[in-house]
């Protein structure tokens, strides 16, 4: 599966270096090259005869300790495919996020320009202090996979967020990875995310719950795949591509209107809202004794249908959230829209859609052909969506 993929396993100290253990193993069964850095306190939790043996490879650990001419920290990042850091302490999270390298590990991040995926752990006051998050967004703003840890009992004696996450999480997000190539090079993906906010008054507005994960993860995909990223969202993320954060229908709509242009693909996973006030209230609207009052709205631009309507050279998707006759509604909005495809998902289902980290998808074409993607996570998901059609 994994066979003649190199992967740099590095590891920090911390009391979960031990379930790396099966992890190496999981690799080299998989048919993967592994090679191991470990920091010097990591070898307070395991020892380097057992990574040794485990990897069938030398074990990395000192900076200066040069095999040939070229420094380690450069001839490790220029043999592997993927490095993963795990267990990453926060020690490491806040050295990588601010470039200071002053060990091998940090080194080789400096010089690492091909995909890293970090899975922390720590106690949970750790994980929750301010600078680590802080210094885990600059990670992520550069384009650093984040593996959150789970909660649960660890082994400082405290329950709460901290637990390295599963193993076979790590697994399949590094497999995952290796599964990308870089087929949006030069091509300009622009991608909608998240749900719409229309004012009512300074205090309220209408929206929906639309959490965005899923054009994260499409935005992100494509990043991954070498294109060029836009994306235009009502949420706060930070990507390593450039994010214009709107907040209504209308000015989403300006924002993908200044792409539309220069654009190759537009995904429009944003759920917008189709209705807005019609007359926003400066003040607060004050409670009167009436019982009922009445909002008055009116209909948002459908954002979607204008693009498709003045599309030059641009493949532009849709999406589309149902609650019941998935299939035949989708159909309908495919049509009544004018795109190329469009994305369908079942929104009633819990397991899936708003909020959820998985998704199971219809992808329609213009030939009103559909394909099934199987429920799997929104990242997996993302990625297929992008090789559908960018392979029209
Ligand atoms: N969309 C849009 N502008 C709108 C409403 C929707 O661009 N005013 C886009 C969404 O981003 C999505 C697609 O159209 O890609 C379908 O959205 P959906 O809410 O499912 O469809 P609607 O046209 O709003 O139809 P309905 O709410 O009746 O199902």
């Amino acid at each position: 599966m994994l066979k003649n993929k190199h992967i740099l396993i590095s590891i920090t100290g911390g009391i979960s270096a031990y379930k790396i253990l099966s992890l190496i193993r999981d690799f080299k069964k998989s048919g993967a090259e592994v090679k191991i850095l470990a920091t010097p306190n990591a070898l307070n939790f395991v020892t380097k005869l057992t990574l040794q043996n485990l990897s069938q490879n030398n074990v990395y650990i000192e900076e200066f300790d040069i095999k040939d001419w070229k420094p380690e920290h450069i001839s490790l990042s220029d043999w592997a495919d993927i490095m993963l850091i795990a267990p990453a302490s926060a020690n490491t999270i806040s050295k990588i996020a601010h470039g200071i390298a002053d060990n091998l590990l940090t080194s080789v991040v400096c010089a690492f320009s091909k995909k890293i995926i970090l899975a922390p752990a720590m106690n949970c006051n750790m994980w929750r202090n301010e600078t680590i998050q802080n210094n885990l967004k600059i990670l992520q703003s550069r384009g650093i996979e984040i593996l959150e840890p789970e909660t649960g009992f660890l082994a400082c004696g405290y329950i709460g967020k901290g637990r390295l996450c599963a193993i076979n999480k790590i697994f399949d997000a590094v497999k995952e990875a290796l599964n990308y190539s870089d087929i949006l090079k030069n091509k300009k993906v622009v991608v909608t995310a998240g749900g719409t906010i229309e004012d009512i008054d300074p205090v309220r507005y209408i929206s929906n719950y639309s959490s965005g994960k899923m054009g994260l993860a499409i935005a992100n995909s494509a990043y991954d795949m070498g294109a060029e990223v836009v994306l235009i969202t009502t949420k706060d993320f930070e990507c390593p591509y450039k994010v214009v954060k709107v907040k209504s229908a209308l000015d989403m709509q300006k924002a993908v209107n200044e792409e539309f242009e220069s654009a190759n693909y537009i995904i429009m996973a944003s759920a917008v809202a189709d209705y807005r006030v019609k007359n926003y209230s400066i003040q607060k609207i004050k409670k009167g004794n009436e019982d009922t009052i009445t909002l008055e709205l009116v209909k948002n631009p459908d954002i979607l249908a204008e693009l498709c309507k003045n599309k030059t050279h641009q493949t532009i998707v849709g999406f589309c959230a149902e609650s019941e006759n998935l299939e035949h509604n989708a159909l309908t909005k495919l049509e009544r829209k004018g795109c190329d495809f469009l994305i369908a998902n079942d929104i009633s289902r819990k397991d899936i859609g708003f909020e959820v980290d998985e998704n199971e998808v219809l992808i329609l074409n213009k030939n009103r052909e559909i394909k099934k993607l199987d429920k799997a996570p929104k990242k997996i998901i993302a990625r297929k969506i992008l090789e559908c059609i960018s392979t029209k």
